[in-house]
Parts: structure tokens; sequence; C-alpha cells
């Protein structure tokens, strides 16, 4: 069985101090929840001392992007290494932003996902289409290819610590979910891949989070679809009690 996985995807908001009391809520509301992960990613630079408020508890500190270099002349890029020396245990890459707006392709997405096992991270691949490519009945064919680019340097031996985040992108901060069917669908062909590439057996033991508009009235219908193994949550995640039902939402039925 699959752990489901729920991580709060907090984008570009939150200084220090509102980083540390969301997080405090957090800890104190989620300390005694069974049967799912939960992580956070805060922005980097509230990333440590998110860590460290969150030492002695089981949520995890996420970054929201990882670099493929481990250290040199990159201005204004952060590393596997540096994360990890912050208190980060995951990565987030190939996010649909960073794609639509900072130039990640699938190929980049590929280097950094590499790169964040390799420094001993989790990472959270994420794949999605645009709603032109839906709408042309591309979805199955981007995704595939996002998969390809994403995975291309992670090994069998690492698939412990890789998550897929399924994220159509016209789902996105939009208040436009998915259906539970439509999501399902897409986590099933993705499984496919998976087992194409990593066998069954492994295939069966790698969780795929559903993000988009994911909010406590949307999570049970869409957690309880047989290949949706958690969420990554956007705006939902920047309140205490709408990311805890979320997380509650979550548990195995
Ligand atoms: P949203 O964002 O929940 O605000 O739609 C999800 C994400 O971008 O990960």
């Amino acid at each position: 069985m699959r752990t489901p996985f729920v991580v709060g995807n907090w984008k570009l908001n939150k200084t220090i101090a509102e980083a540390l009391a969301l997080v405090t809520e957090l800890k104190n509301q989620l300390g005694a929840v069974k049967g799912v992960a939960v992580g956070v990613a805060p922005p980097f630079t509230a990333l440590s001392a998110v860590a460290k408020r969150l030492e002695g508890s089981s949520i995890v500190t996420c970054a929201q992007n990882c670099f493929w270099e481990p250290s040199g002349a990159f201005t204004g890029e952060i590393s596997a290494p540096l994360i990890a020396d912050a208190g980060g245990t995951w990565a987030i890459v190939g996010h649909s932003e960073r794609r639509q707006f900072f130039g990640d392709t699938n190929e980049s997405v590929g280097k950094k996902a590499k790169a964040a096992l390799a420094g001993g991270l989790g990472v959270i691949v994420c794949v999605g289409e645009q709603l032109a490519e839906r709408d042309s009945n591309r979805t199955l064919e981007v995704v595939d290819a996002q998969l390809a680019g994403g995975l291309a340097g992670v090994a069998a031996n690492a698939t412990s610590r890789l998550v897929i985040a399924y994220e159509p992108v016209w789902a996105i901060g939009t208040g436009r979910t998915a259906t539970p069917g439509q999501a399902q669908e897409v986590h099933a062909h993705i499984r496919k891949r998976l087992a194409d590439q990593y066998g069954a057996q492994v295939a069966d033991t790698i969780r795929i989070q559903y993000g988009g508009s994911v909010k406590p009235s949307n999570a049970e219908a869409l957690m309880a679809e047989k290949d949706i193994d958690g969420a990554l949550v956007g705006g939902a995640s920047l309140e205490a009690a709408d990311f805890v039902a979320i997380v509650k939402a979550a548990r195995p039925g």
C-alpha cells in the first residue's frame, strides 16, 4: 500500500514570521495524524526556519525548485546540498509555473530531478497539460514527454524517493479542478508509463499526487480514486484549517 503524501506548495508567499506561525499550527494539529505523510514547501528564505521548527515532527520540509549543479558560478540558484544543509529533505521540480515563467524544460527538469536525488533529497516531479493541449486531445502525449524527460536520470533504485505530481495547468489557481474521473484516467496512464520504465512492481509503490485547486470540499472524492496518492496543494495550503482538512481527507478510508 502507498502512504498518501500531501504537500503544501506555498509558492511566493509567507515571510519567515508568517511561515513559522503556519507550521507551528500544522505541527500542533497534524502531530497525531496517522496514515498520511505531510510536507510543506516554503520559499527559500523561510526554509531553514521552517525545518528547524518542524524538528521532532513527521512533517517534512520541501524546496520549490533545485538547480542541477551542486555549487559554482550560478547567481540566484539553490542546489540540493544547500537545501539539505538548510534542513530540507524534498524538492519539487518542473512545476508548471517554473516551466511557464522561468524556462524549465523537460530536459532541465530531468537534470534537476537527478541532482535532487543525488543530493539525498526526495523529489516531486510535476507534469500536466495546458488547456489547449487537453482540448486537442494531446494530454497523454504531453505527459509522456514530460515523464520521459523528467525521469531520464532517475534510476530504479531511487524510486522510493520519487513522487510524481499530476497538475493540469488549467486547474492550477483557477478554482477549476479536474473531476476525479479525469484525474484518475491520467494517473492510471502515468502508472503504466512508470511500469514501462521500472516494472509493474516498482510502479505500484510510486506515489502520484494530484494538484490543481484542491480544496477541503473536493479532496475526499479525488483521494478516493485508486491511483491518486495525495495532493500538491497551492492556495489552500496557505491557511492551516484548509490544509489540515485536506490532509485528513487523504487518510486511507
Ligand atoms: P492550487 O496550486 O492548489 O492553488 O491550484 C497547485 C499547485 O500549483 O501546486
